[in-house]
């Protein structure tokens, strides 16, 4: 029993990404290689050290950046006439060709490591181990989507007619592997694309699109198109040579723009109310492990996050498992991301509005398991919350608040704690922790999400095995998933190479 639970555990647990940092880094600009190694840290600690001291003023990416803010709704005409004469000898280099290309943007992106994961760190906040981590994603998705373009010349009787131009709109929140990944796609597709920043993450951008150019992307088939939200972001997302958007956001931006163009061809991720499910056959110590990580991982900014825990008879009512998850959260380490040791970083923008209610206002019958505390004046940095008494129908169980909080509820068996956690209008992450063979085929047939995982965190999918995208609110457009077999494929369209007899 306890074999079989390992190996159905096994199958859906995804091993770590196929790029890790290296034991050397490679000097990026502004950052020096040095002999002093610590095993504790995941790479190199004097460089590490060095790119931590550049993150509170790091400055990257801003010449470029300069040279490409768009007020205008002629600028923006200009860019996409720019794009739509450059598709055709893009789309006709052929395949391998840019798969050659990407395999270089994933060597740029490995060689400027210290770079990225300094503007994150200054931009959004994030903290240096889980920045590295999301580099070694940006490099996979480069290598994978090299891969896979090549795959779409093999299709017998027809013809793969990619967008000709695309829009990519990343999300601030993963601005690194998100960016990189939503780029590329289109970009091995053979579209040209237009790159418009997230406002909160602009420099990731630029250097991400310096990557690709100096890799060899042609400037006219990759632009840097600095929007903004106002005329000329309206102008870009609306524009009728607009073949294809690519999101990642709120759901509510996915609404935005399709008001401003109701036939706007759509691939959008979007938001979440995930929740880990603990049952009595769960290993404890693993959850609190998983349940931290996956609430607190980028202080809860993430759509995947687990903002919600499930906890089933005696794993609620033992209390062990609750205290452990109470005293793991209340130990985590919060601060800046140039601390080394930081664990939980700060949130994106002072705690206004919603955020700030997740943190600060309970629904009827709950209370504070551990009460999240504003740290100082800025209103970024919280000590992590978490909610008791959580109750299906509470604003609390299917909003997303997008913080460092969570909330746990109880649930008296299974089919209870499914119910709840399929109770939301969003459907993308979804975690069980059970041992129990029998629990997990049953919760893996019965779970309305994207992305399900048992026995492990429910944040960081891994390209190329566990392709990321949701159910529900959670996306819009086709349903493809990111880093999956068939995302390129529905990025464009097939055409017979022959009529049809
Ligand atoms: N890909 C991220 C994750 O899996 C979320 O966008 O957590």
């Amino acid at each position: 029993r306890f074999r079989a639970a390992v190996a159905a555990a096994t199958r859906v647990v995804p091993g770590p990404n196929r790029h890790q940092t290296p034991d050397r880094v490679p000097e990026g600009p502004g950052f020096t290689w040095s002999t002093d190694s610590d095993p504790a840290l995941p790479v190199n600690r004097a460089w590490a050290r060095d790119v931590a001291a550049a993150m509170p003023g790091c400055r990257l990416g801003t010449t470029t950046l300069n040279t490409h803010r768009v007020e205008t709704a002629d600028q923006v005409d200009a860019a996409v006439a720019t794009a739509l004469g450059a598709a055709p000898g893009w789309a006709e280099a052929g395949a391998s060709a840019r798969a050659d290309v990407l395999y270089r943007v994933a060597a740029e992106l490995a060689r400027r490591r210290g770079d990225l994961l300094a503007v994150a760190g200054h931009e959004t906040g994030k903290v240096f181990e889980q920045g590295d981590v999301e580099v070694s994603e940006a490099i996979d998705f480069a290598d994978w989507y090299a891969e896979q373009a090549g795959l779409l010349e093999q299709v017998d009787g027809a013809r793969y007619v990619p967008a000709r131009v695309s829009v990519v709109a990343p999300p601030w929140n993963f601005p690194l592997a998100i960016t990189t990944g939503s780029t590329l796609a289109p970009l091995a597709t053979g579209s040209a694309v237009i790159l418009k920043p997230a406002p909160q993450a602009r420099q990731c951008a630029a250097v991400i699109a310096e990557c690709m150019w100096a890799a060899g992307v042609p400037r006219e088939v990759l632009q840097l198109v600095d929007a903004g939200e106002g005329e000329a972001g309206r102008r870009l997302i609306s524009h009728p040579d607009v073949d294809r958007v690519i999101l990642t956001g709120a759901h509510d931006t996915a609404k935005l723009f399709r008001s401003w163009r109701p036939d706007l061809p759509l691939l959008a991720e979007t938001s979440g109310k995930n929740a880990i499910i603990v049952t009595e056959n769960g290993d404890y110590d693993l959850a609190a492990a998983d349940i931290i990580a996956s609430a607190f991982g980028h202080a809860g900014q993430k759509c995947s996050a687990a903002s919600l825990v499930i906890l089933v008879g005696q794993a609620y009512r033992s209390k062990r498992l609750r205290t452990q998850i109470i005293d793991a959260a209340a130990s985590l380490r919060v601060g800046g991301p140039e601390d080394l040791t930081t664990q939980l970083g700060p949130v994106i923008e002072p705690a206004a509005g919603k955020l700030l209610d997740g943190l600060t206002r309970l629904d009827p019958g709950q209370n504070w398991a551990l009460e999240p505390r504003r740290l100082d004046e800025s209103g970024r940095f919280w000590s992590p919350g978490i909610r008791a008494g959580v109750r299906a129908g509470d604003r609390y169980h299917f909003t997303e608040y997008f913080g460092p909080v969570t909330g746990i509820m109880y649930a008296p068996d299974l089919a209870t704690a499914v119910a709840y956690q399929n109770g939301t209008e969003y459907g993308l992450t979804a975690g069980l922790h059970s041992l129990d063979p029998e629990e997990i085929s049953w919760w893996c047939d019965h779970v309305n999400a994207g992305n399900l995982y048992v026995n492990r965190g429910i944040t960081g999918a891994i390209v190329g095995r566990q392709p990321f995208g949701g159910w529900k609110k959670s996306a819009v457009g086709p349903g493809a998933k990111a880093g999956g077999p068939n995302y390129l494929a529905v990025l464009g369209g097939w055409e017979p190479i022959a009529p049809v007899a």
